[in-house]
């Protein structure tokens, strides 16, 4: 509820991104890879919106499909540029530039993306160019400011990215970013390969980032522990799919979604008096190119009834003590139901 008022800046509707699997000596279409299959969900400005699931689940592709790095099987992705929304699957090369300056994309190995040959201002300097500024004297301040602000030394620019270790890397990849004034940034695993202590220094970094630039995040990461941490809201993912979603408080206090509930279970906790129950996540992920009919998750489900099996859940929102909580799956639907709580209907 509490969400209505805010300003979204994302919409993302039915987005669906399925990879032909080709086989054969005509390159024949055999079948998909659902990476992404129909994710509807905004993303309001000022929020961190964490990204949570297992490897394969589709997290990355959901993030390239915004930035449209991929091409996108269906469904719309409304931003919100000055002049109102516009759907980004739609946009003019020109105006996909544009917002490819508002939206920018953070890899967990920013080693990968910065060129070995150039020096720090000599990866940094092209955005910066794009973006028009023409001056070397004002991009040598504006590189200095970005290192500064990422708290590494303004000097730092002359240096060579193998000079770096992986969390100065990854700062220098988040000065990157922000060089060209973007409003989204999505973080794909940005801490993921960092020493825990490292991790929270660069942690604090994004939230402190995050106020003095007014940026919007969508952090994506496998490791729920980092969310909790850092995001307002948390879209679980499962195969292509957003399965709950929810501030991070309830996402954590009133887990209602089993597969959540298994995912949370398995974050080390100093639970001495051993009141949470662990729940083990049996079997693998099964292959997005041949999903489980019904309730994608039901071959692993604790809870798993005959319903599960042949019927796919929707995700659906219920208001739960004030506070708007979406969750895919038939138990719950029930449960919810025998206490009075009904799924919100869409106008
Ligand atoms: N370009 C591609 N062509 C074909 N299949 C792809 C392509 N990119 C991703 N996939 C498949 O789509 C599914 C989702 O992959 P994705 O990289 O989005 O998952 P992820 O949630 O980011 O996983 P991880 O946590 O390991 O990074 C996987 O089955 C993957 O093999
Ligand atoms: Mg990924």
């Amino acid at each position: 509820m509490e969400n209505k008022e805010k300003e979204v800046l994302l919409k993302v509707r039915g987005a669906k991104t399925y990879f032909p699997i080709k086989k054969g000596l005509l390159k024949r279409t055999v079948g998909y890879v659902k990476a992404v299959d129909d994710i509807s969900l905004d993303v309001y400005r000022g929020e961190t919106l964490g990204l949570v699931g297992e490897s394969g689940c589709g997290k990355t592709t959901l993030g390239k499909s915004i930035l449209q790095l991929v091409p996108i099987t269906d469904g719309s992705m409304e931003y919100k540029f000055e002049d109102g929304y516009r759907n980004l699957r739609t946009l003019s090369r020109k105006e996909i530039d544009n917002a490819r300056q508002k939206i920018q994309i953070v890899f967990q190995d920013p080693y990968s993306s910065l060129n070995p040959a150039f020096t720090i201002f000599g990866s940094l300097e092209d955005p910066l160019i794009k973006f028009g500024v023409k001056k070397k004297e004002d991009r040598i301040k504006k590189i200095g400011d970005l290192l500064e602000a990422v708290n590494l030394p303004r000097d730092y620019m002359t240096r060579y990215p193998n000079e770096f270790s992986g969390g100065q890397r990854q700062r220098i990849g988040i000065a990157r970013a922000l060089s060209v004034n973007p409003e989204l940034i999505i973080c794909d695993e940005a801490v993921s390969a960092l020493d825990v202590s490292i991790q929270a220094q660069v942690l604090k970094l994004l939230n402190k980032l995050k106020e003095e630039y007014q940026l919007t995040y969508i952090f994506i990461t496998h490791d729920l522990s980092v969310v909790e941490y850092l995001a307002d809201r948390i879209a679980v993912m499962y195969l292509g799919r957003v399965v709950e979603l929810t501030t991070s408080e309830e996402l954590f206090a009133n887990t209602l979604h089993p597969y959540t509930k298994a995912l949370l279970s398995a974050i080390p906790v100093a639970d001495v008096h051993q009141t949470k129950k662990r729940i083990p996540l049996q079997g693998d992920v099964p292959s997005p190119a041949n999903p489980p009919s019904g309730c994608t998750f039901h071959p692993r489900c604790p809870e798993v009834c005959e319903k599960c099996k042949t019927e796919r859940p929707m995700l659906e929102e219920y208001i739960i003590d004030g506070v708007s909580h979406f969750v895919s799956c038939h138990k719950v639907k029930e449960e919810l139901a025998a206490k009075g709580i009904l799924p919100v209907v869409k106008e």
